[in-house]
């Protein structure tokens, strides 16, 4: 198969480009890129079962509204989808009934495909002592705050995809599921798949990549290190080995057969060009969407996002014991941003909600995730699909 990125960078500007998944023609224009997605199988050296984004999930925007549990649910999904996108649904810290609720919510306003997204990490044995040592770590807060520790509930925060889960789903038959954290079993997999739903998940290396594409994955989410949220890692914890968007596309589009999704710090229609270009076949954007009036961002998250403080986010594993990008804050400048006392994933938010319910109550996002990638430029308070466009500009649709 033709190698994209060689011809990318072989070719001038205005010549056809062969990148996986997609074949792009890109000219220049005064002071902009236009970008053009076309079938695969128009190119002579195409692979005709590898598709667009729009034709693989029938939308008109190859743009995807990442999913964020805890800072939305189906208005912003709702809005992408109708503006010609991909919404998306988090379902990460949704109980059975609350997803149910939000689907039906789907269900009734919009006709267009949408995405219904779920963490599948490996639920933790709970450690006592691990516990007791974050309780400890947090001990001066709660004094600070006159909460009782042992009043304050041990709990998981964040549930894995599950039969529970996937009976819900089976009620609405969701066109794309997505997920975080590798993939569930290959029995709850065969349920999503049954209906016909196509499957995305994300990869933070090539390896990873690998892996999902061996499992049959429909497309690959290419999480760059500026990324918002949680890193997707699943097969290392290690992320001193982890790379930015531009350097992990191409890497991944060359690993990889099936179109392959950008993700992290794409914030703007010239980020969603760029990425294009450099062999995605569409954009996965988050952060660019948290302050929009449809996410229900919390009013310390938006200001955050509004601030001088949004320059500097970090990776940390305070707030659930997994790493994720969000703003530096109080509590990660002074216990991290890294900690080796917290709990496994998702076991320290429990610990930590009181604290955070408390600050908040007071208007400070002191103790809060305020999960954010590292461009925040994009960040606009307009209706979800203004911004749907205003990302997908430099697009010129084939045909
Ligand atoms: C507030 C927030 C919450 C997130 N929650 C989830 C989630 O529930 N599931 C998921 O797959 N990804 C989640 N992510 C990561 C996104 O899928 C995506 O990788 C990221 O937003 C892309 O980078 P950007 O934020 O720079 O656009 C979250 C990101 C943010 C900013």
């Amino acid at each position: 198969m033709a190698d994209g990125n060689e011809k990318y960078a072989r070719k001038a500007i205005g010549q056809r480009i062969s990148a996986t998944g997609i074949v792009v023609r890109v000219r220049a224009r005064p002071a902009r890129w236009a970008v053009q997605p076309i079938m695969r199988g128009s190119d002579t050296e195409g692979d005709a079962t590898i598709m667009a984004l729009q034709a693989l999930f029938d939308i008109s925007l190859p743009i995807i509204q990442a999913p964020m549990a805890g800072v939305q649910g189906s208005a912003l999904a709702v809005a992408v989808s109708n503006a010609g996108g991909l919404g998306s649904l988090p379902c990460a810290m949704l109980p059975p009934d609350a997803m149910r609720r939000e689907l039906a919510a789907i269900a009734a306003q919009t006709t267009k495909p949408y995405n219904v997204n779920f963490f599948c990490h490996v639920p933790p044995a709970p450690s006592a002592e691990r516990e007791a040592a974050w309780r400890a770590a947090l001990a001066p807060y709660y004094a600070e705050f006159g909460i009782d520790p042992a009043g304050v509930p041990a709990g998981p925060g964040r549930l894995p995809f599950s039969a529970e889960a996937a009976d819900v789903l089976a009620e609405f038959k969701p066109p794309v599921v997505s997920f975080h954290f590798g993939l569930p079993s290959a029995e709850l997999l065969s349920r999503v798949r049954s209906w016909g739903a196509r499957v995305l998940s994300s990869a933070t290396t090539v390896a990873e990549a690998r892996w999902l594409e061996a499992r049959g994955v429909d497309a690959v989410i290419a999480q760059g290190l500026e990324a918002g949220g949680h890193r997707g890692l699943f097969l290392s914890e290690d992320t001193s080995g982890q790379v930015g968007t531009f350097a992990l596309v191409p890497q991944i589009a060359r690993a990889v057969r099936v179109p392959v999704i950008a993700a992290g710090g794409i914030a703007d229609a010239r980020g969603v060009a760029a990425a294009m270009a450099l062999g995605a076949a569409g954009v996965q954007v988050g952060t660019a969407y948290l302050l929009c009036p449809e996410a229900t961002t919390s009013a310390p998250h938006r200001a955050a996002l509004k601030s001088e403080a949004a320059r500097v986010t970090a990776l940390t594993n305070l707030f659930t014991g997994r790493p994720a990008r969000g703003i530096v804050n109080r509590l990660m400048r002074e216990l991290g941003p890294i900690s080796a006392a917290t709990p496994a994933f998702p076991l320290a938010t429990a610990a930590i909600a009181p604290l955070r319910a408390r600050a908040e109550s007071l208007g400070s996002g002191d103790f809060s995730p305020l999960w954010a990638g590292q461009n925040t430029t994009g960040c606009k308070e307009i209706p979800a699909a203004q911004l749907t466009r205003e990302l997908a500009r430099e697009v010129v649709h084939a045909g």
